[in-house]
């Protein structure tokens, strides 16, 4: 049973092709990174049209890449929602035009919960209950997904997303976009005690994170600095202000884990690439004797294989969608997702 993933949310054209629910054959990402770079930022309206121009040649190189033709395609799987509505849209529809054209069936997939089910295609299938920390530019969410199968959000960032924080930042100390991997860098040689950021809503009692307070106290800081003629060490901006990023997801998350009383956690989105954020969630899971599941890179910045993969196991549940599938920019996690029954 072959799937093809289409993934359009945000500044990615994807295309992913599952076997059989674990088996990756195809994953094949076209990044508009270089188009939306001299903005600092995705522009949702080139990110759409982008999406129309590059759907074909990607479907094209991943069915190559899975050494199929279209006519051996099952079954259609393509993102929702969450997302920017213009490209969800182009995503959609090109999911309806191929579900039609070859009468195969068709189902409208959670982007965040196609980031957490990613992860069968390299540990084979999860074992809920888990939770999951899904961390990239366009969200910051600790879900959990239940023993069966269905998922819950317990919080996000009620401002910006993790990398978001890192991408504006990045931009400000004059860095490269997307700014998260030149932070990465930078903060190697730094010192992440130099310089006291804030972590906001630590102890609040909710799962929900704030970055953009952060955000501000950096740049606050250059400003001041500059002020009184301070050259600032960069590498320890860069190293303090991760750090703090670090800090409120990975307390966040365990704590999450810790009252839901799970064993088990998967790292997953774009800035799971991050080496801090990956050596702090795995010192703590260890320490309390936790599984940490944290895809390869390609699995975890968004891509049409988890979309492949979690539309697999929405079939496999029984769940369908028709041409009426509409998208939903912020489709809730627990809501049309849970497979019937
Ligand atoms: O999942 P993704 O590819 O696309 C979105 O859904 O946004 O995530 C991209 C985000 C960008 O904000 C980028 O700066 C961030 O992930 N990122 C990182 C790292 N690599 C990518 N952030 C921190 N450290 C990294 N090494
Ligand atoms: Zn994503």
């Amino acid at each position: 049973m072959l799937v093809l993933g289409v993934e359009t949310s945000c500044d990615e054209t994807a295309i992913g092709i599952v076997e059989d629910r674990f088996a990756l054959r195809a994953n094949v990402v076209a990044s508009q990174a270089q188009l939306h770079g001299p903005y600092g930022g995705v522009v949702p309206e080139v990110a759409a049209r982008a999406h129309l121009d590059l759907m074909l040649p990607t479907i094209d190189r991943a069915l190559v890449e899975a050494g199929a033709h279209l006519s051996d395609i099952d079954a259609i799987a393509v993102t929702a929602g969450p997302g920017l509505a213009g490209a969800l849209l182009v995503g959609v529809s090109a999911a309806k035009g191929l579900a039609l054209a070859r009468d195969v069936p068709l189902v409208g997939v959670n982007h965040l919960r196609a980031h957490v089910e990613a992860a069968q295609l390299e540990v084979g299938a999860l074992d809920p209950p888990l939770a999951a920390l899904v961390v990239s530019g366009g969200h910051t969410s600790i879900v959990v997904m239940d023993a069966d199968g269905s998922f819950r959000q317990l919080g996000a960032t009620i401002d910006d997303a993790a990398g978001e924080a890192f991408d504006k930042i990045a931009r400000f100390l004059g860095l490269g976009y997307p700014g998260g991997p030149e932070i990465d860098r930078l903060s190697q040689g730094g010192n992440p005690r130099a310089y006291h950021f804030p972590r906001a809503m630590l102890h609040d009692g909710t799962y929900d994170l704030s970055l953009s307070g952060l955000k501000t106290a950096v740049i606050r800081e250059l400003r001041r600095l500059e002020a009184v003629g301070e050259e600032p060490v960069l590498a320890d901006v860069a190293a303090s202000f991760q750090e703090a990023i670090v800090d409120v997801q990975a307390i966040k998350t365990l704590r999450a884990v810790a009252d839901e009383g799970l064993e088990q956690v998967v790292l997953a989105g774009g800035v799971a690439a991050n080496r801090r954020l990956r050596a702090r969630m795995q010192a703590d899971c260890d320490e309390r004797g936790l599984r940490l599941i944290v895809p390869s890179i390609p699995l975890c910045t968004d891509n049409g294989a988890m979309v492949a993969a979690s539309g697999a196991n929405l079939l496999a549940a029984g769940h369908l969608d028709d041409l009426s599938l509409a998208v939903d920019p912020n489709l809730p996690l627990a809501v049309a997702t849970e497979p019937p029954g």
